[in-house]
């Protein structure tokens, strides 16, 4: 692979853009690159950079693109929804199209309002929560990540993990005694703690992927709405990764746990920008104009945006029974021949699946069931498997705190040839073990 146009770009994008990048985990640090690759175009499965390599995709945008990359029925709406205008700053038919659509497929969410981010949605939902509770506090999951607002950004995954820590700085200390941190899984954590504070809300990823993908079960996810339900505390479930992608209804219909406010991203815009909050309706009057929490924001609702959304997630609603089954045998079919080839590499490995998401982690552990575990995973082997696949015209996340992500257009051969280099790659990686 030849890297120049990307290492020039990147020259020129450092100097202006911090770190080069406008999200850190796209430096590609934590893997030993001295520079990412630019990306110029995407389609299908595959991600174009601007040296003209041609990449397998197992990123998709960090989780949007379950129809892959610029799919012809999201970009013909996106096409017609562009003649009409960029943004009005006033409704559109088209919000309240997406909003029933998405209400159908979560039936805990009597409302629902978009925002531009994953990171509004969360934001906001905490805030709406506090007003509606009259408490201050939260609580959230170590390694769990909801986007980068003030009081979530405590004990966090995702890219704080990626660069080697958890909290970030520039947030007062008023903020952070407000927000509790529980270990994923830990039942009786959680219930010393709202037994014993008055806690707003608890948010969780209900299938955490921002520390890597951890299992969940249905048995964790009742105790945490039974102990929310008799401690008045509301349930919120950060779907921003699981919405649309464990299953149409997301991780509360995969295991049959209600929430009371649900949060919803990228996904619902079909990669455009889209984020959503939602919950039963005696929480969302709490919002304004109705009730007296704030929200607001000039692309809220953006009409190119929810117009890619509403394809989307019509497509997902046509076609759940085929499409949520085949993504799962792609995902079925990739790891148990990467399980095979750990095997026959020594190389000790422990994946974990569901749905279309996976991650590969490099331990000798049986399970991989919290942050801990993920921590002590082998960083070296991650970075010599990221780096052989990107050099063989694959790309995976690059940090081992990320899921990799399959679309209905990664194809047999796609996958096959995806297996061929994480051959070449385990091969490295069992030398370096002596073996
Ligand atoms: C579970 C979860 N919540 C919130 C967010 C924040 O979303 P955004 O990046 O759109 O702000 C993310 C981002 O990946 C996420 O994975």
């Amino acid at each position: 692979m030849r890297y120049s146009n990307s290492e020039k770009i990147y020259e020129r994008a450092v100097k202006i853009i911090p770190g080069g990048v406008n999200s850190p985990v796209r430096a590609f640090k934590s893997v030993d690159k001295t520079y990412p690759i630019f990306v110029n175009r995407g389609k299908g499965s595959k991600v174009y950079d601007e040296d003209g390599n041609e990449y397998i995709d197992y990123i998709c945008s960090w989780g949007p693109l379950i129809l892959g990359h610029n799919n012809e029925i999201v970009l013909n709406g996106v096409r017609e929804a562009i003649e009409l205008g960029s943004s009005f700053g006033l409704p559109t038919k088209m919000e309240v199209e997406l909003a029933e659509l998405v209400c159908k497929c979560y039936p805990s969410m009597d409302m629902i309002r978009f925002t531009t981010s994953g990171t509004e949605a969360t934001m906001a939902a905490v805030r709406v929560a506090r007003a509606f509770t009259n408490r201050n506090k939260i609580l959230k999951f170590e390694g769990c990540y909801h986007g980068h607002s003030d009081s979530l950004l405590v004990s966090s995954g995702s890219g704080l993990l990626t660069d080697g820590y958890q909290d970030s700085n520039g947030i007062t200390e008023g903020v952070l005694k407000d927000t509790l941190v529980a270990k994923f899984g830990d039942v009786e954590g959680v219930r010393a703690i709202l037994e014993s504070e008055e806690v707003a809300a608890l948010i969780m990823e209900p299938v955490p992927a921002n520390m890597g993908l951890i299992d969940s079960s249905k048995e964790f996810l009742t105790a945490m709405r039974d102990i929310c339900t008799e401690t008045g505390t509301l349930l919120i479930f950060d779907e921003v990764i699981s919405g649309f992608r464990v299953a149409l209804g997301g991780a509360q219909e995969y295991y049959g746990i209600t929430p009371d406010i649900t949060t919803l991203g990228k996904i619902i815009g079909g990669g455009y920008p889209v984020g959503a909050f939602g919950g039963k309706k005696e929480i969302m009057d709490m919002i304004a104009p109705v009730g007296r929490v704030y929200h607001a924001g000039t692309l809220s609702g953006n009409p190119v945006a929810v117009r890619a959304g509403f394809e989307m997630v019509s497509y997902l609603m046509k076609n759940k029974e085929i499409l949520y089954k085949e993504l799962e045998e792609k995902v079925v079919y990739i790891t148990d021949k990467i399980e095979e080839l750990g095997e026959k590499y020594e190389v000790p490995i422990k994946i974990n699946r569901l749905g279309s998401l996976f991650t590969i982690f490099f331990t000798n552990l049986e399970e991989v069931t919290a942050l801990n575990h993920v921590i002590d995973s082998n960083t070296e082997h991650y970075s010599v498997y990221f780096n052989t696949l990107l050099d063989n015209g694959v790309i995976a996340p690059p940090s081992k705190y990320e899921a990799h992500f399959v679309s209905i257009e990664h194809s047999k051969e796609d996958l096959d040839k995806t297996l061929e280099v994480i051959e070449l790659a385990f091969k490295k990686i069992g030398e370096l073990n002596g073996k």
